[in-house]
């Protein structure tokens, strides 16, 4: 879709990408413990399911990052005098303004790119972002995967700010994360150019553990919407109401689990391969992770993908950091 400034180019759709979801699906539910990919939690009505959960009470880390923004938002566009930004997984974008708003106001941003699985809330943040500042030349969305499609987004014609918030980074596991930011280094960025991450921190285990069990259970309509996935994509019916939300802090491993519990036995069956999948009641299917870092740990993530020279923008109550490395 094109409009004079916004375009949306999409690389999920085509036969070989669904084969891909659909292989993603069989590998998760042959392996042991079983798992499903994140990227299955935002299909369909997941982006919005995950919009609620940044606005419910005890999720703090929308909050806290944006309140980092407002702080430090303008400060960190100054120094780095973005040409472009490529905001990596913004959703609907509901934070971007923070950054694009103070780099339109130093006059050096043209390009706005922002790269996400869900197609809808690229469509959303975008015509939301158009309105909100005229200003802005040309926001270029791209509809992809981080593990197959990062290289698709097109090249800096000056400085780039790449940024990847709401500790995105934390739901992929340690290896994984090492491999994204080198990917990110190495594939959009060059030398002058910065990245912005931000990372949840270790804290209180009541206080995370409650970020992800809300009062409303918004965040178990989040979990199950991942099953949903899994039908509309297999063409099954596996019962929602058999499954049941859990979420708790594995301290050693420093992260939040989220899984999703069978309540009784269950089976089915996948096409193509027939391959038959039986769950035992009481047994989960793992859904994501949500690391937790101290500011060491994550410093040394970022040093073993290459980035060194890295600032960092905390709260006062040291919930949530912003690291801005340059490359
Ligand atoms: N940055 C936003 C949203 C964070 S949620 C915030 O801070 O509130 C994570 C985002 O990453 C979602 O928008 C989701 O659609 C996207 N995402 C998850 N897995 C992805 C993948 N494999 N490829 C591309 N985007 C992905
Ligand atoms: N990056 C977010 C986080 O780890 C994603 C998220 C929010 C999430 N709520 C969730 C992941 C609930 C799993 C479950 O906090």
């Amino acid at each position: 879709m094109t409009t004079d400034r916004l375009s949306i180019t999409v690389h999920t759709q085509a036969d070989d990408e669904r084969l891909s979801a659909v292989d993603d699906i069989v590998r998760g539910f042959t392996s042991e413990p079983k798992t499903l990919d994140p990227k299955f939690l935002y299909h369909g009505e997941g982006s919005e399911l995950f919009d609620e959960i940044t606005r419910l009470e005890e999720y703090y880390p929308t909050r806290v990052e944006r309140s980092l923004l407002e702080r430090h938002g303008a400060e960190i566009v100054q120094s780095v005098q973005p040409y472009d930004i490529v905001e990596l997984g913004p959703g609907n974008s509901a934070k971007s303004g923070l950054l694009i708003g103070p780099a339109l106001a130093a006059g050096t941003l043209r390009r706005y790119i922002p790269f996400d699985i869900s197609e809808e809330a690229l469509r959303e943040g975008g015509v939301s972002l158009m309105a909100a500042y005229p200003e802005l030349r040309e926001i270029a969305a791209v509809v992809g995967d981080f593990w197959r499609h990062l290289r698709e987004v097109p090249p800096t014609e000056g400085t780039r700010l790449a940024a990847l918030l709401g500790s995105t980074i934390g739901n992929l596991h340690p290896d994984e994360q090492c491999d994204f930011l080198w990917e990110i280094r190495e594939g959009m960025l060059g030398p002058g150019d910065a990245f912005l991450v931000g990372a949840d921190l270790v804290k209180e285990t009541s206080v995370i553990e409650a970020a992800y069990n809300d009062a409303k259970g918004v965040t178990a309509q989040f979990n199950l919407n991942s099953l949903r996935a899994v039908n509309d994509l297999l063409g099954l019916d596996i019962d929602t109401g058999l499954f049941r939300h859990r979420a708790f802090f594995n301290t050693e491993h420093s992260r939040i689990e989220m899984h999703l519990e069978a309540l009784a036995d269950v089976s089915f069956t996948l096409s193509p391969s027939g391959v038959t999948v039986d769950i035992r009641a009481g047994e989960t299917i793992w859904t994501e992770s949500s690391y937790k870092f101290t500011k060491e740990a994550f410093e040394g993530t970022l040093a073993a993908a290459g980035f060194a020279n890295v600032e960092w923008y905390t709260d006062p109550d040291d919930m949530f950091a912003l690291a801005l490395a340059r490359v």
